[in-house]
C-alpha cells in the first residue's frame, strides 16, 4: 500500500475556513471542528468528502447543521457524495483525543506538563477529522479553554478571557502548520521592526527558571529576520513570532505558522552548559524554522513527495545565513563532513532515494539527509550554474508567482527556466535520480595546452539499475608549481558522460584543483600522488580543497597503516605540521584540518576500494597515527594548546569558537601521550561547556575519567540537556569492547528516562556512533539495540524507524558481522505488532543483502 508520486489527484473540496475550539483535558480534550467546503473546480462531479482521522472518538457530526452519520475507518471517514448538498456546505464535529496518552509525540501531545502539537507531516488526522494534505490551505480560527496560564496558537491574538484564549491566522495553510501550545511557561522578549516598519511581538517560551538559557535563541532569531530581509527581500507577516520550547520531541523543530515548536536542546544555551557546537546548531535551526516562514509556510509543497521544495531550499538558506554570520569557507567544509558522513552513507546503501522520493509507505521516513542536505546541494548546484543574479531573480519571480500557493518542483526549476532562460531538462535527474555520481579525471599536458577528460558514473540504487549522465557544475582552477594561480576558479559544465575541458597558452604543466568549494555532490576518485596533495594543502588558494587535500592525505595514510600496515608517514606529519604553525590561517580552519577522518568514513573507504573493513583495526589505526602526530607534533601542539585560551569573559561567537576548537584538536592529539594529565587539568579549571565537555571526552578516549565523570553528574544532575551530554560521552567514547558494557549499565540508571527522545538518542545513538564499539565482534551491541527499538517501538514509532539506519551500512562487513545483523533486522521484522515505520526501514535495510 506504498503512496505513489504518480498518483497525485487534487482534493476534490477547497476548505473555505477551518474555527477550532479545544476543551483541554490530559486524557479527555475535546475539539470542535467547524469546515467549510466548497466544490473544487479541479475536480468536477459529484464526489465523497473523505476525511483523514486516527485514534478520534466521534461524539457529533453535522453538515449544514443536520447530523449525519459517516462510514468510519482506521484511518478516517466518508461521506457518500449523495449525503451532500451540491454547493458550498459546513462541517462540524466533535472528537475527544487523549494528549497524555499519546507516546509517539505526534499530534497532540503532553511533554512535562505543556500541552503541544507536532503535525508535519500527517499528525493534524490525530487531533480532528480533516483532509491532512499539504495542498489544502486554508485560513484558521483556533479558540482554547483551559485554566493554564499561557494558551498559544497560529497567527494572531485576537482575543483572552479567564480560562480561554483566540487566535486567528490569517494566511490561509495546510494543517501540518497548525500548532497548539498551552502550559506553565513564561516568556523572554523582545521587539522587531520590519523594512516596513511594522512592529512585531517576538516571544521565547520556556518552563520558569530556564527564561536566562534564552538569549543566544532571541539573538540569532532577530538576526535571521533581519537576514532574510536583506538577502531575499522577505518580510515577516504576522504581529507576532512565538517560539516555544520543548523537553519531549521527536525531530530539531518545526515551523508552525508564527508558533514555532523547539526541542529544548535547539533553544536553551549558557556558556556553562552548552558546547559552541550547541551554539551554532541553535542559531543554525532558529533560522532555519524562521526561513520556512516563506519558503515552506507562505509557499508550501503540493504533497509530500516535494519534501526538498521547502526542505532544500531552507537548509540551502540556513547555510548561507550561517556562513555569512561565521565563516564561509570553515561552514562549507563542516556541511560537506555532514553530507558526506550521513547522505552519502545513504545514497551508497540500500536506503538510497531520490531527492525527489517517487514512493513511500510512511512518510516520517523521508526526513532524510538526501532530502534535507543534498536537497540544499542540488540548489547550490543550480546557483553555481545560473550565477548569483539569476538566482537572486528565479527566487524574485518564485515568491511572485508561487505565494499562497502549494508548489512542486517542476514549478521550481519553471521558475528558474523563465528567470534565466536555461534548459534544466537535464538539470531535473538530480531530484529523480538517486545515487552519488563518481567522477573520475584523466590530464593531458601538450605543447601548453592542459586537458582535462572526466568521466561520471552513477552506481545502480534499489530500483535504479541505469542512470543517466548529470549535469556537473565542476569547480577548478590552475596552479603553476610555484604554487600560484595562473587559472582562477572556473565552473566548468560536464553534461555528457566523458567530457574534456582544455586550457590553453600556459607557460609550465599545471597542478589542477578540481571540485573547489565542493562545487557539486559527487565523489572525486582521483589518484594523486602523495606530493601533489601536500603541494595543495600547502598551497591552493581555494580554502575547501586545502582542506580536501589534507584530507585525502590523512585517508591514504590511513588506509596503508589499516590496510597494510604500513608505518605513519612522515611528510603528511610535517605538513600537518605547517598548517598547525601557521597563524595567517583561521583556528577554526586549522582545527578541521587536525581532526581525523571518522571511523565510519574510513570503512567506506575500504568498503570502496573492495575491501572488508576491519572496525578494530580501523580503531586501532587512528589511534596510531593519532600517536605519531602527537609524538611528532608535540612542541607545536602545546604551544597551539596554550595559545587558544580564550581567558576573560565567554563569548559564542565564531572567532572565539574556533580557538576553542583548535585548542581541543590539540588536546585530543596531546591526550595520546600525556597520560589525560592536560584534559584532567582542563576538566578542573573550565569555566565552559565546551572545554569541559571536550576534556571529559578525552579522559574516557584515553580510558580515564571515572572521578571526571562522577563530579559531572553532581555538578549538572538537575539539567536534562547536559545529562544528555552525561549520557552520551560515555558511550560513544568508551573503548571497543567498552561501549556494549557501558551502554548496557547507563541503561540501567535511573536518569535513563528512555521515552525522552533526546534521552534516547543520546545513549542509543552513541552506540551506534561508536564504529568500533557498535561492531564489537561478539554482537552484544547489536544484540542490544535491536532491543531497545523493540521496546521504543510500540509507544514512538517515528524515532524508533529513524534509528534503525544504524544498521544500513551493514553489507559492509564480514560474513559473522553480517549473519549477526541480519538476524537483528530478521527478529525486528517478525515481531508482531511491529509499527508500520520501523518495519519499512529494516526491510528496506535488509534488502541490502
Ligand atoms: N519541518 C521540520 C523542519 O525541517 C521538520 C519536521 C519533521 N517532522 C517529521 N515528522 N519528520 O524544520
Ligand atoms: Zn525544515
Amino acid at each position: 500500500q506504498p503512496t505513489l508520486l504518480a498518483d497525485y489527484r487534487p482534493y476534490p473540496f477547497d476548505v473555505t475556513g477551518v474555527e477550532l475550539t479545544f476543551r483541554l483535558s490530559p486524557e479527555a480534550t475535546r475539539v470542535v471542528a467547524r469546515i467549510g467546503f466548497a466544490p473544487n473546480p479541479a475536480r468536477p462531479g459529484r464526489n465523497d468528502l473523505r476525511l483523514d482521522g486516527e485514534k478520534l472518538k466521534l461524539h457529533s457530526a453535522k453538515i449544514d447543521s443536520k447530523p449525519v452519520k459517516p462510514d468510519q475507518d482506521a484511518e478516517g471517514l466518508t461521506v457518500p457524495a449523495s449525503q451532500l448538498p451540491d454547493g458550498p456546505f459546513t462541517w462540524d464535529a466533535e472528537v475527544e483525543i487523549d494528549p497524555k496518552g499519546n507516546t509517539a509525540l505526534e499530534g497532540l501531545y503532553m511533554s512535562g506538563g505543556i500541552y503541544c502539537t507536532q503535525c508535519e507531516a500527517e499528525g493534524f488526522r490525530k487531533i480532528t477529522y480533516y483532509p491532512d494534505r499539504p495542498d489544502v490551505m486554508a485560513p484558521f480560527k483556533v479558540r482554547i479553554e483551559s485554566d493554564l496560564p499561557v494558551l498559544l496558537s497560529n497567527g494572531n491574538p485576537t482575543a483572552k478571557g479567564k480560562g480561554w484564549a483566540e487566535w486567528t491566522d490569517p494566511w490561509p495553510k495546510p494543517a501540518y502548520l497548525f500548532a497548539l501550545v498551552a502550559g506553565d511557561l513564561v516568556a523572554v522578549s523582545d521587539t522587531f521592526t520590519t523594512m516596513s516598519g511594522k512592529t512585531v511581538d517576538l516571544n521565547i517560551w520556556v518552563r520558569e527558571g530556564d527564561e536566562d538559557r534564552c538569549a543566544y535563541a532571541m539573538d540569532s532569531l532577530i538576526r535571521s529576520m533581519k537576514w532574510d530581509e536583506e538577502v531575499y527581500g522577505r518580510e515577516y507577516d504576522l504581529d507576532v513570532f512565538n517560539i516555544v520550547a520543548i523537553d519531549d520531541f521527536n525531530m530539531g523543530a518545526m515551523e508552525n505558522k508564527g508558533l514555532n515548536i523547539f526541542n529544548s536542546k535547539l533553544v536553551l544555551a549558557s556558556p556553562e552548559t552548552a558546547t559552541d557546537g550547541d551554539f551554532e546548531r541553535i542559531e543554525g535551526v532558529i533560522a532555519h524554522e524562521y526561513f520556512h516562514n516563506w519558503t515552506g509556510d507562505r509557499i508550501t509543497c503540493r504533497d509530500w513527495f516535494q519534501l526538498c521544495l521547502k526542505e532544500g531550499l531552507t537548509v540551502f538558506r540556513d547555510q548561507q545565513f550561517t556562513s555569512d554570520m561565521r565563516s564561509e569557507p570553515v561552514k562549507r567544509i563542516e556541511d560537506v563532513l555532514t553530507l558526506r558522513a550521513r547522505q552519502f552513507r545513504e545514497d551508497m546503501g540500500p536506503l538510497a532515494h531520490p531527492v525527489r522520493p517517487e514512493s513511500y509507505i510512511e512518510i516520517n521516513n523521508f526526513y532524510t539527509a538526501t532530502v534535507y542536505e543534498k536537497g540544499a546541494e542540488v540548489i547550490g548546484m543550480l546557483k553555481r550554474l545560473v550565477g548569483d543574479d539569476g538566482y537572486r531573480k528565479a527566487l524574485d519571480l518564485y515568491f511572485e508567482r508561487h505565494d499562497g500557493e502549494a508548489a512542486t518542483i517542476e514549478d521550481w526549476l519553471m521558475v528558474f527556466e523563465d528567470a534565466t532562460g536555461r534548459d534544466l531538462t537535464q538539470f531535473k535527474r538530480w531530484y529523480t535520480d538517486a545515487g552519488t555520481p563518481r567522477l573520475t579525471v584523466a590530464e593531458d599536458w601538450s605543447d601548453g595546452s592542459f586537458t582535462l577528460t572526466f568521466t561520471q558514473k552513477t552506481p545502480p540504487t534499489p530500483g535504479q539499475d541505469k542512470k543517466k549522465p548529470r549535469v556537473i557544475p565542476i569547480a577548478v582552477g590552475l596552479l603553476n608549481p610555484n604554487g600560484d594561480e595562473v587559472v582562477p576558479t572556473m565552473i566548468l559544465e560536464m553534461t555528457k558522460a566523458t567530457q574534456s575541458f582544455r586550457f590553453e597558452e600556459l607557460a609550465s604543466r599545471p597542478v589542477p584543483s578540481i571540485l573547489r568549494g565542493f562545487s557539486a555532490p559527487v565523489v572525486l576518485d582521483r589518484d594523486v600522488p602523495a606530493e601533489e596533495r601536500a603541494f595543495l594543502l600547502a598551497h591552493d588558494t581555494d580554502p575547501f580543497n586545502k582542506w580536501e587535500s589534507g584530507r585525502a592525505l590523512a585517508k591514504d595514510v590511513l588506509v596503508s597503516m589499516i590496510g597494510k600496515d604500513e608505518a605513519p608517514s612522515q611528510s603528511f606529519i610535517d605538513a600537518l605540521g605547517r598548517v598547525l604553525t601557521n597563524d595567517s590561517l583561521d583556528p577554526a580552519f586549522r582545527a578541521l584540518c587536525l581532526r581525523m577522518p571518522s571511523e565510519d568514513d574510513l570503512a567506506q573507504t575500504l568498503h570502496d576500494a573492495g575491501q572488508v573493513p576491519d572496525p578494530e583495526a580501523i580503531h586501532a589505526g587512528r589511534g596510531a597515527l593519532s600517536k605519531a602526530i602527537a609524538r611528532s607534533l608535540q612542541k607545536p601542539l602545546v604551544a597551539t594548546y596554550d595559545a587558544m585560551a580564550t581567558p576573560g569573559e565567554f563569548a559564542p561567537d565564531a572567532t572565539s569558537a574556533g580557538k576553542r576548537a583548535l585548542r581541543l584538536a590539540c588536546l585530543w592529539l596531546l591526550n595520546h601521550i600525556d597520560n589525560g594529565t592536560r584534559a584532567a587539568a582542563l576538566f578542573a579549571s573550565a569555566d565552559n561547556m565546551t572545554e569541559s565537555h571536550g576534556a571529559l571526552a578525552c579522559l574516557i578516549e584515553g580510558g580515564r575519567g571515572t572521578r571526571e565523570i562522577g563530579a559531572f553528574y553532581e555538578r549538572w544532575k538537575d539539567n536534562r540537556l547536559v545529562i544528555d551530554k552525561w549520557f552520551m560521552v560515555q558511550v560513544l567514547h568508551a573503548a571497543p569492547k567498552d561501549a556494549a558494557p557501558t551502554a548496557e549499565r547507563l541503561a540501567e540508571h535511573p536518569d535513563f528516562e528512555w521515552t525522552n527522545p533526546n534521552r534516547f538518542r543520546a545513549l542509543l545513538g552513541a552506540l551506534g556512533a561508536n564504529h568500533a564499539g557498535f561492531h564489537e565482534t561478539s554482537g552484544r551491541a547489536y544484540r542490544f539495540y535491536a532491543d531497545w527499538l523493540l521496546k521504543l517501538d510500540p509507544l514512538n514509532p517515528q524515532t524508533t524507524a529513524r534509528m534503525s539506519t544504524a544498521f544500513e551500512t551493514w553489507s559492509r562487513y564480514d560474513v559473522d558481522r553480517k549473519s549477526m545483523i541480519r538476524a537483528e533486522l530478521d527478529r525486528i521484522a517478525a515481531t508482531e505488532g511491529l509499527s508500520r515505520d520501523t518495519y519499512e526501514m529494516v526491510t528496506r535495510i535488509r534488502a541490502a543483502d
